[in-house]
Formats: C-alpha cells, structure tokens, sequence
C-alpha cells in the first residue's frame, strides 16, 4: 500500500502511539474489565479503578480542582450537547464567538430557537478574535460565555486568562472548546477561570475514537441531566443524579476506549506537554515558511511569533478549488487533508471562503520534517502547474 502523508490531525489523529493499541487491546483481550461502578467484584472494580485513574491524570493536565470534576463522554460535540443543553435556558443571552465549530453553534442554535439570545464576537482580518466585542455585547441577561480554545480552521488560539477574567468580572459562565487545544496548547482550568471544559479524546490526546470528556472548575453549576437511564446506584430514584461525574455518564462508559486515552495521557505526559507543543509550532513555522511566497497562494489565519496556535495552516491556491486542490494532493502525491467549511461557517463567512472552502494541512507530534518538506513541495509544483 502506498505510504499515506496524512495532515489530517485536526479531524483525527491517524498515529498513534503503540501503547494506545496495546492498552485497548489488553482492555479487551485480557478479559478484566467489567462495568464501572456496578458491582463489587473484581472486573467492575479493576474498571472502576481504570476510569478513577484516569480522572485523576485528566484533572493534572487540565488543572481541574478536584478530580470528581471530570466525566468522560463519548466525544467533544457531546460533551457540548449536554453542557450548554443541561446549563441554559430560553431567557439567557449567550456571547460566543465566530470561530465557532457546528457542535457549540448548532446546539446553541437550538437554545435560540427556544428563545435564548445570541451574541458572537468577531474576527480581524488574520482570524483574532476582535477581544474589545465582549464588553460591548455584554447585557444584564448575558449569563455564559463559550469560545473555542484554537480555531479548527485557522489554529489561531485564543487568550482564554484574558477571557476568563472578563466572566469572573461580570459574573458569567466560562465555557471553552478545547477540541483542538487538549494534548496540544497549556490549559490550566483554574488559572484562565474556566468553568466548563469540554475535550475530545481521539485527536491530540490520541486516544481512540469514541472518547471525550467535560471538566468542571471550582464553581457550584446546576446542570439538568440532558440524558438520563442507569446510574448504578439510586436505582429507585425517579430522578438521575445530578451529582458529577454521574451527571454526564449516563448508561455503560466505553472503558476500552478510555484505556486507550490513559494510554494516551502517559504519552504526553512522557514527551512533556512543552516538548510537544514547541514540536508542533516548529512543524507548522516550517510549512507555513516554506509555501507563503508561492504565487497565487493564499494564507489564512496569524503567524506572529510568539502567539500562541494549534498546527494548522489553511490555504487556497489560485485558480483551484479546495476540493480538487485536496484530491490532487491525494491523488498525485498520496497527501491526505481536509477541503470545504470544516463544520465552522461563520469563520468561513468572515473570510468569504464559504463557497470556496479551504485546504486545512493539520499536524500532529508523528508528522516528520522530512514529511512537512515532501507537503511544501507537492504544493509548489501542483501551483506552477496550475
Ligand atoms: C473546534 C471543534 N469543536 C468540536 C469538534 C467536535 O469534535 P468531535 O467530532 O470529537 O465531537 C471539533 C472536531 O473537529 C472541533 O474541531
């Protein structure tokens, strides 16, 4: 089979480490693990002891207060669903942001078709959030403010401190994305004052698909259970715990998978969360470096050193469309990424790239310099090609 170049992180990442494999394969080949929380037997227990681990590690990587504070979902859009469903109500205001993908915009759509107001912050022409909005759309009903932590389109990050200190003054809900910053950018839930963190496993913490989480700070939420059913405990309670984690895991938790995440956390945790992250602004410095002076090309999103950014590098090139721009990549090169609007429409609108979509190259800590080099060059040619 022809080597694949995949630049395709940011949708999932396709490496990764051995150990992840082997741990998901032990979850299931070894016969131990049973069902969380539903017995006292030693495969319910080993299972207990598996996810209780894993909070814990979680709660180190994203500084959550306590980690009872930390659930495991089945991926970040339904992390979302149940946070902003279980938090909000049809009288609330809500300022969001622009750089929004579809699993915070649609369910948020959902809350306005009931009723609740919606604000979104802007973006200047390299993609950062126009910082100055909040405090102009702040109103009295304003309760909660949700921002993605790095844009999926153009991996701009944003300052979550600067952020979370604007709610902490204005007494709203801090609810962050960080579906392409987790295992990539710092988070620390405390010190940006974040009260609601949700995650997903399967990209830059390179755990298996099926996987993610919520993280709760150290403020008291009440949150109505958006699905209800087994708990394991309270059983003749009409009424599903409201009680974290419970709260967000509902029925049987895939522990095969979340194997695979603890696996993925000791990996970074390994590497070192810094090593990592300067890892991948080097990859992406390096692509960005070498295709921004092709002719025709054109770049989207900011590339100032020193800000912080996930490693994605979007673009157009001339007189192509991103749809055959990324088949001919493939085709031609065996080089793997991501055409269209990315789920996130209004960045796409703000650039007016919403009928010619993007190519979106996304890295991850597998991608290669030698890989980044063979990516600039395929695009060179394919642009005097024309
Ligand atoms: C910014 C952002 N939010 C949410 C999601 C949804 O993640 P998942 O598909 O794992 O639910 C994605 C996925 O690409 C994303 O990029």
């Amino acid at each position: 089979m022809t080597e694949l170049y995949y630049f395709d992180n940011s949708a999932t990442t396709l490496k990764k480490p051995a150990t992840v494999a082997e741990a998901v394969y032990h979850a299931i080949a070894d016969g131990q693990l049973g069902n969380p929380a539903r017995g006292s037997h030693t495969a319910s227990l080993n299972a207990l002891r598996l996810t209780e681990t894993l909070r814990q590690k979680t709660a180190k990587l994203f500084g959550v207060p306590d980690a009872a504070n930390v659930a495991f979902t089945a991926n970040a859009t339904a992390s979302l669903n149940m946070v902003l469903k279980g938090l909000l109500k049809p009288a609330d205001h809500i300022i969001t942001t622009v750089t929004e993908h579809n699993a915070v915009l649609r369910p948020l759509y959902q809350l306005e078709d009931q009723g609740a107001a919606l604000s979104f912050v802007g973006v200047d022409a390299f993609g950062t959030l126009r910082y100055p909005d909040f405090e102009q759309l702040l109103r009295p009903d304003t309760r909660a403010v949700v921002v993605n932590h790095a844009s999926n389109v153009t991996g701009n990050a944003v300052d979550l401190e600067r952020i979370g200190s604007f709610c902490r003054e204005h007494g709203l809900i801090f609810i962050v994305d960080a579906s392409q910053s987790a295992g990539v950018l710092a988070i620390d839930m405390m010190k940006q004052h974040i009260d609601v963190l949700c995650f997903t496993g399967h990209k830059g913490l390179y755990g298996p698909q099926g996987t993610g989480g919520i993280c709760l700070g150290d403020r008291p939420l009440a949150f109505v259970p958006v699905f209800t059913g087994g708990s394991g405990f309270h059983s003749f309670d009409k009424h599903y715990p409201a009680q974290m984690p419970t709260l967000f895991e509902p029925g049987t938790q895939n522990v095969h998978g979340l194997a695979g995440v603890s696996a993925g956390l000791d990996y970074i945790q390994q590497k070192g969360l810094d090593t990592i992250c300067r890892q991948l602004q080097a990859l992406t410095f390096r692509f960005h470096d070498q295709i921004k002076d092709i002719p025709g090309i054109t770049l989207y999103g900011s590339f100032a050193e020193n800000v912080e950014r996930a490693p994605v590098v979007s673009l157009n090139l001339a007189g192509w469309s991103s749809g055959d721009l990324s088949d001919a990549l493939f085709m031609d090169y065996a080089i793997a990424v991501r055409p269209g609007a990315h789920c996130a429409p209004l960045i796409h609108q703000a650039f007016g790239t919403e009928k010619t979509g993007m190519v979106r190259f996304s890295f991850s800590s597998f991608n290669t310099v030698e890989e980044i080099d063979y990516a600039a060059k395929a695009l060179r040619i394919l642009a005097e090609e024309g």
